[in-house]
Parts: C-alpha cells; structure tokens; sequence
C-alpha cells in the first residue's frame, strides 16, 4: 500500500525515528514492515523495518487523521539512506504488519526485555503493550499499570548506541542499562547484567524473556535462558526480499524435531530451514539451530 511520511526526526547520530500516515493497522509486538521510496529503483527492494508503535487519529501532513505507524532504524546503506532523505508528505511503499511477533501466556507475571542496539524497536512495541500504554491524538497516555512486572536490560557498544531508555521508564519497567564502552550503566554487555538478575531473582516460574538485538547477543541470551530455564523468544533478523514468504530468502535453521531415521548417514546431517519473514520474526530460542 502506499504510505506518506508523516515525520521524520534524527535522535543521534545515524538513528531516525520516521513516522508515515497509513490507513488502520493494528500489530503484535515484533511483527515488521517493508519499506522502501515509491517509485525507487535503487533500492530496488523494500528493507524489513519492526514497528515501534501505531498512533491512532493523528492528523497527517494534508490535514486528515489518519494511523501513524513508527519505525525506528540506523542508517547503514541503500534503504535506510534513501528513507533518511525523504521530507513530510513523500511517498512511501509501506507493507503490513507481516509476520509473527512475540507470543504472550496468559498467566505470564515477569517480563524480562531484553535489546541491544537497534534491536530496540520490537522491545519497546512490548513493553508498551504490557504496560497498556495508550498512542492517541499525538499523545501519549502514560501507563496504566499493567498486570505483569516489566524488567528491562538494555545494551548498545556505547552511550550513543542506547536508546528508547524514557519509553522503558514511561512503560514502568525496571532498567538495567549496560555498554561495551563503559560509557553508560554497567560496562560490559547486557546478558551480563541479565544473568546476575536472574541469579538473584524469585519471580521463579511465570517469567519468560523477550530479545531482540544482535545475532551473537541474542545466541547469549538463549543460553542464559536455557541454563535458568526460562521460556525464551528471540526476534531474529535476515535479508528479505518480500517480507511474506514468497521469495524464500530469509531461511533460519532451525532445530530438527525429527528422530534420526536409519537411512544412511545423508539423513543424520539434514538441515531444517524456516523462514524469517512467515515464521518468525518472533521464534522460541530453543527452536533455533544457532
Ligand atoms: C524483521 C526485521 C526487522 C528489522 N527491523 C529493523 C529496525 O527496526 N530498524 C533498523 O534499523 N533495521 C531493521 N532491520 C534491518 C533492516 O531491514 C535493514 O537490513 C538495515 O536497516 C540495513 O538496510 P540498508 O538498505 O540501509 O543497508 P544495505 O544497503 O542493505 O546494507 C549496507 C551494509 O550494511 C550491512 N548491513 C545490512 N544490514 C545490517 C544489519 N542489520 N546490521 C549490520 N550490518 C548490516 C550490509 O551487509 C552492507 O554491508 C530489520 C530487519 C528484519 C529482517
Ligand atoms: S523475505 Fe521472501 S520468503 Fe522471507
């Protein structure tokens, strides 16, 4: 569908908070959209964005209300260059929700948020959920209290790496802020600072953790779940193309559930792929062949 570019804010550095007008959407925590330019052929291809959050009758660049959907990136090349040069009112290709987010229990208490980097945005889309934040008129209503604890470790390579702190504070979580630099927080990386919380913690059996970030970090993060077993989810990234399933570019390996069969030895090595974009980007860590 197309979108238009409601805002377009530079926080630090390379990273940009883009808001675009879009009709109604609503979204899980950890689902994606495809962006790219209209009319662009270079990039060619929409780039995977998740989203932050979606404001509701926000009044757009032409005066109507309408959805806004926010999307939070770093820009690295092509596609989120090409976004960082658009002004108010520029069409957008926009596309979604698409896939699956983070997946919730009922009876859950503790949440434990994990993100480094621009890994951020899914995190954050979470925590507001849990905290039943309120998006509306172009305010923001602050928490009403949810039903579950909200802790939240959050990590970058240095100060300027960290972001969202104020979302994780309005939403009433917990913060533990660490940096490779030592430049904010603890010095040294979040599933440091996730641990020693979890060697100390007596939230016991109705916690569950929720990442995204890096691939080495998210790896840490999983570990450390499965030694405290504790249900895990990571938020995984992969080069896409379409974003649903169609081009087959995003596999994931993922763990075989099947037993050996004695079929020679071709079978013992049998890889298992899933794909990104339609089964995930959400998927429980312990699925993952990482
Ligand atoms: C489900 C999903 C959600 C995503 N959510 C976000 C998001 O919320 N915010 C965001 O900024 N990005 C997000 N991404 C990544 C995003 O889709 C782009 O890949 C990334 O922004 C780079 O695009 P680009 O066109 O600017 O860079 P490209 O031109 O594609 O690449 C430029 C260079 O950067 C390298 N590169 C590309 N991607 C990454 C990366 N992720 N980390 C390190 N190096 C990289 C490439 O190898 C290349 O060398 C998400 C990806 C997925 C799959
Ligand atoms: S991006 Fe095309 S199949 Fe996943």
């Amino acid at each position: 569908m197309q979108a238009e570019v409601h805002s377009l804010r530079r926080l630090h550095h390379d990273y940009f908070l883009q808001r675009f007008t879009s009709p109604p959407l609503v979204f899980q925590p950890g689902q994606f959209v495809m962006v790219k330019p209209s009319g662009s052929l270079d990039p060619f291809l929409p780039r995977a964005y998740s989203i932050l959050r979606v404001q509701h009758h926000m009044r757009g660049s032409r005066g109507k209300r309408g959805n806004v959907v926010e999307i939070l990136y770093r820009v690295l090349g092509k596609g989120t260059t090409a976004l960082s040069h658009l002004k108010p009112g520029d069409r957008v290709d926009l596309l979604g929700p698409l896939g699956n987010g983070y997946r919730v229990p009922p009876n859950l208490s503790t949440a434990l948020l994990v993100a480094g980097g621009i890994g951020v945005p899914p995190v954050v889309a979470l925590v507001e959920k849990l905290a039943n934040v309120k998006h509306g008129n172009g305010r923001r209503r602050s928490a009403v209290r949810g039903r579950h604890k909200l802790v939240a470790f959050v990590g970058g390579k240095a100060a300027s790496d960290v972001l969202c702190l104020s979302d994780f504070r309005k939403a009433g979580a917990t913060l533990h802020v660490a940096t490779e630099d030592g430049s904010l927080g603890h010095q040294g990386l979040v599933t440091e600072l996730l641990e020693t919380y979890l060697r100390s913690s007596v939230d016991g059996l109705r916690s569950a953790i929720y990442a995204c970030g890096p691939h080495p970090m998210l790896h840490a993060v999983a570990r450390v779940a499965e030694r405290f077993g504790i249900p895990c989810q990571v938020s995984l990234e992969a080069d896409m193309a379409c974003g649903f399933g169609a081009c087959m570019g995003c596999v994931i390996p993922v763990q075989s559930s099947r037993q050996p069969m004695n079929h020679g030895p071709s079978n013992m090595n049998q890889r298992i792929y899933k794909l990104c974009c339609k089964d995930g980007p959400a998927f429980d860590a312990r699925e993952i062949a990482w």
